[in-house]
């Protein structure tokens, strides 16, 4: 592994919120006396009334998390309203839209008070009530962000759901928290794409009936039905309303949005977050992380639909005023020198983005960055995945041209904001390692019996005490989260990934450890991807691990055994391949099919992934013990017709 160290540039340092003896200080403080610490660090934010209560969480057994107890406030007003007075004209968002030659919006943040309100007001006429659920499935335009800064303002839980999921996922999303209501567009353009997101919505809303009304933003003009009485659209509402909206005052514990992920099994999660906690962690690590300033130009790549986006695009700049770039479109489209052209028209000083992103960039060679200047980023951040280190030193020496810390921030849809990661004045970086945990977060490494690596080396990765971004439950189903997180190891968070120590006490997060697989950055459950493909009807079984995907990090590698009288033809690999799409949604699309006649499974008749997962990632020689197997010769018959050789 690369073991360079990459130290804190002094002139980062200089300038910097952190540098390293603040670091050391506050960190010190932070777990000594978090109530004192966090109580602090909420003040960066407007309340109602402040809590009475800094934190009550208890890891084990009934499991629960609360912070800043009997607090209010509201999420849209700390975004918005609180800097009217003092950066009302700042631009709060620029949209930079698929098409380089479409118009690009600036929205300044007095623009935004009146959107938000408008749209909160609109809802409020549809009928949306404090508590009530909203899903969301928009294309990547600022009013995807006004529908969630709207649900925040009058109190209504919003449900992102990303533009890439089916309508049978929608379905089962919507299905989950008894959503009535749903703000959608006609459709959105990804790269060259057209994706009807109104039409995935009426197939969803027929396999689930609660939704009473859909609020339909006109943006690409394709031709839609809409349903009257249940149908409206935005642009013909937002006539009708005012621009001003009174914000709701919100208990710190209440819930701000749900968010579905997928985990080792069941159907994806409702992860929920809650306002004062979730809030006070984003604009901090938000701050601290990308070590943000007033004049900053701050580009966060992700889409709206994970939680990337919602922490990262929306609250946690918002929340401290920046200024915050959408960007509609994809890295390669028109060209592969799409990113670096947007940062050097608006300036772009910190840039946030994907190890996966980065490796299809950097495999179109260097000659598309270096047509661009690139003089405006000051900070760069990766995410989603271990940025391996050939990805790093691209992303150090050809896109930061040498003068950028890089960021690799790991955390999770469950953790609300970044929990292990470099801060540009203060840790210096080695490529591949997330680095050091922030204020607050105590990581630690176990065995897998549960016992505590001490110093350097390997182990599973578990957080010792709870941080205020901290997801709160599983929605509808807390003994789903107590099981999940809190059983495996007793008294502490579970992340699902695993990680090294090494002898500087720096973290190298090595990936799951559970049966998730991650793609392009994005969380899948194998689990999910069987069930999707049984539900065709010439598969008798089927089983799906990860493989190593140069571009992808991990692709999907599913081995499918047909019903007897099925043959197997690239035909019926490619309607799998529409299957699953069409259950889940593109981003599930396996990559390998292979035929298996027979899967290995042990006399208990369970299957044993462990072997699948030698075998997709081609090394046949490492299967080890396979004497428990109930046919042993199963084995030998994969290894020989495996797709990845
Ligand atoms: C992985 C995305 C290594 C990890 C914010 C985690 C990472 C999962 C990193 C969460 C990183 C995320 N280095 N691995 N910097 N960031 N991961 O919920 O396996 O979509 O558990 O949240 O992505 O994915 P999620």
């Amino acid at each position: 592994m690369h073991k360079d160290l990459y130290p804190v540039k002094p002139e980062i340092a200089k300038n910097a919120w952190i540098d390293e003896s603040k670091y050391k200080e506050m960190y010190e403080q932070s777990i000594k006396n978090p109530e004192e610490f966090w109580a602090k660090q909420a003040e960066r934010l407007e309340w109602y009334s402040k809590w009475n209560k800094v934190k009550e969480t208890q890891f084990t057994k009934p499991v629960s998390i609360k912070w800043y107890l009997g607090g209010k406030l509201n999420v849209s007003y700390n975004c918005i309203d609180r800097h009217l007075k003092e950066r009302g004209d700042k631009v709060a968002f620029i949209w930079e839209p698929d098409n380089p030659e479409a118009a690009v919006r600036k929205i300044t943040y007095k623009e935004l008070h009146k959107e938000v309100c408008k749209l909160a007001n609109i809802l409020k006429d549809m009928g949306v009530k404090k508590g009530d659920f909203v899903t969301i499935y928009m294309p990547m335009i600022p009013e995807a962000t006004f529908a969630m800064l709207a649900c925040a303002r009058i109190g209504a839980v919003h449900s992102v759901i990303f533009g890439g999921f089916a309508p049978d996922s929608i379905a089962d999303r919507i299905a989950d928290c008894e959503s009535k209501f749903v703000i959608t567009a006609d459709a959105g353009y990804r790269g060259s794409k057209v994706i009807q997101l109104k039409e995935n919505i009426d197939k969803a809303i027929v396999k689930s009936d609660n939704v009473k009304k859909v609020l339909v933003v006109k943006y690409a003009n394709t031709k839609v039905e809409m349903k009257a009485g249940r149908d409206l659209w935005y642009h013909e509402e937002v006539q009708k309303v005012s621009d001003q909206c009174e914000p709701e005052k919100m208990d710190a514990e209440d819930p701000l949005f749900i968010l579905y992920t997928s985990g080792s099994t069941g159907k994806p999660k409702g992860v929920m977050h809650t306002t004062g906690g979730y809030l006070v962690f984003v604009s901090m690590t938000h701050q601290y992380v990308f070590d943000y300033h007033d004049n900053d130009i701050y580009w966060c790549t992700a889409d709206v639909g994970w939680v990337t986006g919602h922490s990262y695009i929306v609250y946690g700049p918002l929340a401290n005023g920046a200024t915050s770039l959408i960007f509609e479109g994809v890295p390669t489209y028109p060209t592969p020198s799409r990113f670096w052209e947007v940062i050097d028209k608006h300036q772009v000083s910190i840039f946030y983005s994907s190890p996966t992103a980065l490796r299809s960039l950097m495999r179109e060679g260097d000659q598309f960055v270096k047509n661009t200047s690139r003089k405006s980023l000051r900070v760069l951040g990766s995410v989603g995945e271990p940025i391996n280190p050939e990805a790093w030193a691209w992303y150090h020496d050809v896109v930061g041209d040498g003068r950028c810390p890089i960021v690799d921030t790991w955390w999770q849809t469950e953790t609300g904001g970044i929990l292990i990661s470099p801060l540009p004045g203060a840790i210096g970086q080695k490529p591949g390692s997330a680095t050091k945990p922030f204020f607050g977060v105590q990581p630690k490494l176990l065995t897998l019996e549960g016992k505590e690596v001490q110093g350097a080396g390997d182990g599973v990765l578990v957080l010792a005490d709870s941080w205020p971004g901290q997801m709160r439950t599983v929605y509808r189903n807390h003994s789903r989260f107590e099981d999940t997180y809190f059983s495996n190891y007793p008294g502490y968070y579970f992340t699902g990934d695993g990680c090294r120590r090494d002898e500087d006490g720096y973290y190298w997060i090595t990936g799951r450890v559970d049966d998730v697989i991650n793609v392009s950055g994005h969380r899948i459950g194998t689990a999910e991807i069987e069930s999707a493909l049984v539900a065709n009807h010439k598969v008798a079984e089927a089983a799906v691990v990860g493989y190593p995907h140069d571009i992808k990090g991990q692709g999907i590698y599913a081995f499918v055994t047909l019903k007897a009288g099925e043959l197997p033809s690239d035909e019926v690999r490619k309607e799998l391949v529409q299957t699953v799409r069409k259950e889940i949604g593109p981003i599930a699309t396996p990559d390998l099919i292979q035929w298996a006649p027979r899967l290995p499974k042990t006399r208990s008749g369970k299957i044993m992934r462990r072997i699948l997962r030698k075998i997709a990632e081609n090394q046949p020689d490492q299967l080890g013990d396979t004497t428990t197997l109930s046919e042993p010769g199963v084995v030998q018959e994969l290894v020989d017709n495996r797709m990845n050789k």
